[in-house]
């Protein structure tokens, strides 16, 4: 019979603390498609203020069957997202929990956080076919999960630092935008970054663009009924294409690394900018080198990066991969390298860095 050989020196209680490691972070991947069920069936918003609930009073306000209510809220209490009393037989969700997964005015709000990195999963066998090969898989290719999740993810950002101090970090920008600018906003997805700038300046006029043309009919939609449908349009087209000229402002936000030709799309800014215009590049927060990101937020955005943006950038021309966690140094050389003068990062947050390329 075949032995496995060991390798030598192995320390079983290390051993073990990994193994028991591997125990938590297997509930937290399976948390993942449970944080999506309770939030698709209401589940958080019914805790959320109640106090002690029974699974039969839960299942009562969702209308949800008691059974799996009643095992989700088990699973919900082991991981420490709601709390258990045994006395009672019943379970409620602190008020900072309550904030995160119910509330989506917070910049603290996860919901969306989840439902992207469950999408991602769902994919990840096609994912593991194109590792193979080396081919890509286009963003347009996902489940929805990823793009909807996508949104709600990065909302809660914008809506908590965009108007606030990302755009005023910029040189002169504010004030062109309450004068009346004329602003592009590449790679927009569902548009959540346009119709706040929108919202935030009546005075000005905003296109949103993005290749993915179900994204954009989303983006139209979201724009109408936030009552700016008349000052935003937007367009099914690559970052690449021709889109007018003259512009004060081109945003991107996360998504320069997930194109294929990043430096192609940097010469097309330039080419679309008034020549005291700005283009302000969102992009995931990350150090220069990888050892700047084994960390808990560059655990996670590797992993987005390999599942999504990474086959995101492969399934295009060019293919450049640049990876969610490219950092500033390789964002500067990207810009520069389109003809882009002047580039610095004027803001930061922990997920976020904000940078400014002017021609
Ligand atoms: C991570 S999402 C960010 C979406 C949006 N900016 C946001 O912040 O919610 C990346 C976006 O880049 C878009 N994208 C990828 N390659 C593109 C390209 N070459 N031209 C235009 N958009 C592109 C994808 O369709 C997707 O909507």
């Amino acid at each position: 019979m075949a032995t496995i050989e060991r390798p030598p020196a192995v320390d079983e209680e290390k051993l073990m603390q990994f193994v028991f490691r591997a125990v938590d972070e297997v509930g937290a991947t399976l948390n993942a498609a449970l944080v999506v069920m309770g939030d698709k069936l209401g589940f958080y918003r019914a805790l959320a203020g109640a106090g002690p609930l029974t699974p039969d009073e839960l299942a009562a306000r969702t209308g949800a069957a008691e059974r799996y209510v009643r095992e989700w809220l088990n699973a919900q209490a082991a991981g420490g997202y709601v709390e258990y009393d045994p006395e009672s037989g019943t379970y409620e969700l602190p008020a900072e929990q309550a904030v995160a997964l119910t509330d989506e005015t917070s910049a603290a709000y996860l919901p969306g956080f989840f439902q992207i990195a469950l999408g991602s999963v769902i994919d990840s066998p096609r994912i593991t076919e194109t590792a193979r090969s080396g081919a890509g898989l286009g963003w347009h290719d996902h489940v929805h999960d990823v793009h909807e999740g996508c949104e709600r993810f990065f909302r809660p950002g914008y809506n908590a630092h965009l108007v606030a101090s990302w755009l005023p970090a910029l040189d002169g920008v504010v004030e062109k935008l309450q004068r009346g600018a004329r602003v592009a906003d590449l790679g927009c997805g569902h548009g959540a970054s346009t119709i706040l700038m929108a919202q935030a300046f009546p005075q000005s006029s905003f296109v949103g663009s993005d290749y993915h043309a179900g994204s954009i009919e989303t983006a139209r939609a979201r724009a109408g009924a936030a009552g700016v449908g008349e000052r935003v349009t937007f367009e099914a087209v690559p970052a690449s294409a021709q889109q007018g000229a003259d512009y004060d402002l081109v945003t991107m936000f996360d998504c320069l690394h997930d194109m294929g030709d990043p430096v192609g799309a940097a010469r097309n800014v330039l080419e679309m900018l008034a020549p005291d215009g700005t283009w302000m590049i969102v992009e995931p927060a990350a150090g220069d080198r990888v050892e700047d990101n084994l960390n808990p937020v560059g655990r996670a955005y590797y992993g987005f990066s390999t599942l999504l943006c990474t086959p995101a950038s492969l399934s295009q021309e060019v293919g450049l991969a640049l990876g969610a966690q490219a950092g500033e140094a390789r964002i500067r050389e990207v810009v520069e390298s389109a003809g882009f003068t002047r580039f610095r990062r004027v803001a930061e947050t922990p997920f976020n860095l904000v940078f400014e390329a002017r021609p």
